[in-house]
């Protein structure tokens, strides 16, 4: 299935995605396709699933095995990386969460082709940027979703210009994107911001010394993707040392780039006259799998992890340990059993290789359940409690101190209504109605699916007792409108 762009009257301009279906060979002549056109408004997010929720019965255990999906966090800057050149670009093990369906229409919606891959191949994304007309990432979509901002570097390396919405402010905290646009204007870049936009451009970027005033993991990504087709030698100092970022620079270098230090705090990049395209397979998503993991912990279950890799958990393992938890890691399976009372242990977020922060919400689900106090220190984000006022209404034991979060345990929970309000504290909620007493209905669920693969199959299929309900809209409102 294949994503084109058109423009109504076929000039160039803002770009009218359309859609073409037939089997999916990348050079198969379009003649076999069939053109319907699809409402793009309608598909990123159909109105019903805005107002989805799940109910949860606690108390089952999670028994079986579970495949865990591909990185929504390397996979986003993957596809922005496909700007950098005219040449296909293969990734495989995306998965199919909100966040990337927002990402293809970005990418579409500047003039580029995106191939969705479908039955064994649906994980399989192939983008071809050799007819971007329309550098721009507009407001609708990065307010839907900030990482939209990553393709700032790749656009302006690539087209010498670029339009980005500022991001504005988000549930966990401020995040500015002032080190990505310090960092390009080290590259020579001029930019201005007005209207709510930033407007960037540069004949070729040339390489420079940049030393990250804070670790930031976008940051270091949409930087290192400028930098691969600039003149000479960059130099970035500082940078996050996540799997992600590795990931996006293993990708790179299989386009041609010159990178050197990816996963440690200087990275070094040669810059290169073009780049050209390449097929990647995305690591899998740690975050997914840590949640899986105390969800396996609390509901004492018997849960193997397929599909993941436990080197990039360190930290959680360790500090599970520290509770009383037994795993057992292999090289891309994980076995979680529990059966014994959790032990209280704190934790403060910190960047990579420390606890990762994506998972604070989740660990303070876990520490209701521990005997003991436990400290919660967030360290990374101003505003990422959001969580602690929920898992008190399910009658935890919760007090919020600026950037800490007093936890008191054991507390047994009782199911009550709660609602989401960003994507991990959506999934700390769905773990905590699995072990509460009671049937749970978690509310704006929509947070959860932005960066989690059908999470309630996943769950259903080992053991536990959950359905996602829907309040029915009239048909008319909810359907892609479509013209044979
Ligand atoms: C990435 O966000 C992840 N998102 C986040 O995951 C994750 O929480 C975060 O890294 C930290 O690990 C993606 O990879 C798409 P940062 P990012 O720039 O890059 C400040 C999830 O749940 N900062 O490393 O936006 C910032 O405000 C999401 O999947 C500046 O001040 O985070 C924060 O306090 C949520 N100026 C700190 O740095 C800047 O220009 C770290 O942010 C950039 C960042």
């Amino acid at each position: 299935m294949k994503l084109v762009p058109k423009s109504p009257n076929g000039n160039p301009g803002k770009a009218e995605p359309l859609l073409s279906v037939g089997d999916s060979g990348f050079k198969k002549p379009v003649s076999r396709t069939r053109t319907i056109r699809i409402d793009f408004r309608n598909v990123a997010i159909a109105p019903e699933s805005l107002m989805d929720k799940f109910v949860i019965r606690g108390g089952n255990p999670l028994v079986g095995s579970v495949r865990i999906s591909g990185a929504k966090n390397a996979a986003l800057p993957a596809m922005a990386a496909a700007i950098l050149t005219d040449e296909p670009v293969i990734l495989e093990n995306i998965p199919d969460v909100r966040d990337i369906q927002t990402e293809r229409n970005l990418l579409v919606s500047m003039g580029a082709e995106v191939e969705l891959g479908y039955g064994r191949a649906s994980h399989r994304t192939t983008i071809s940027c050799n007819n971007l007309v329309n550098p721009e990432a507009a407001y609708e979509l990065v307010k839907t979703m900030r990482a939209s901002t990553l393709v700032l570097g790749p656009l302006l390396a690539r087209m010498g210009r670029a339009r980005v919405s500022q991001p504005g402010g988000c549930a966990i905290g401020a995040r500015p994107i002032d080190l990505h646009i310090k960092g390009l204007e080290r590259l020579g870049a001029s930019i201005k911001q007005e209207h709510g936009y930033i407007e960037a451009s540069a004949d070729r970027l040339r390489g420079g010394h940049i030393i990250f005033d804070k670790i930031t993991v976008t940051g270091t990504e949409d930087l290192m993707m400028a930098a691969t087709l600039a003149e000479g030698e960059t130099i970035m100092e500082n940078c996050a040392r996540e799997p992600e970022v590795v990931d996006l620079a293993a990708l790179l270098t299989k386009m041609g780039a010159k990178i050197s230090g990816a996963g440690t705090h200087t990275i070094r990049i040669h810059g290169v006259e073009k780049l050209h395209g390449a097929r990647h397979r995305i690591i899998p998503d740690r975050i997914e799998a840590a949640t899986f993991v105390i969800a396996a912990v609390l509901t004492g279950g018997d849960l193997q992890l397929i599909n993941c890799d436990p080197s990039h958990l360190g930290s959680l393992i360790q500090k599970l340990e520290e509770c009383g938890v037994s795993i057992k890691a292999g090289t891309d399976s994980m076995r979680v059993t529990n059966g014994h009372q959790l032990e209280a242990a704190d934790i403060s977020t910190e960047e990579f290789p420390g606890f990762p922060t994506d998972m604070q919400a989740q660990y303070m689900t876990l520490a209701t359940q521990s005997q003991g106090t436990s400290i919660i220190t967030e360290n990374i984000f101003e505003n990422r409690f959001m969580h602690a006022g929920e898992l008190a209404r399910m009658g935890a034991n919760i007090k919020v101190k600026g950037s800490r979060a007093i936890v008191r345990g054991k507390t047994p929970l009782s199911s009550a209504a709660v609602q989401c309000s960003d994507l991990r504290a959506s999934a700390s909620l769905v773990i905590a109605a699995l072990v509460a007493d009671g049937e749970t209905i978690i509310d704006r669920v929509y947070h959860i699916d932005r960066g989690y693969e059908r999470i309630e199959e996943k769950l259903k299929g080992v053991g536990a007792q959950i359905r996602r309900i829907g309040e029915i809209l009239p048909k008319r409102a909810a359907a892609p409108s479509v013209v044979a």
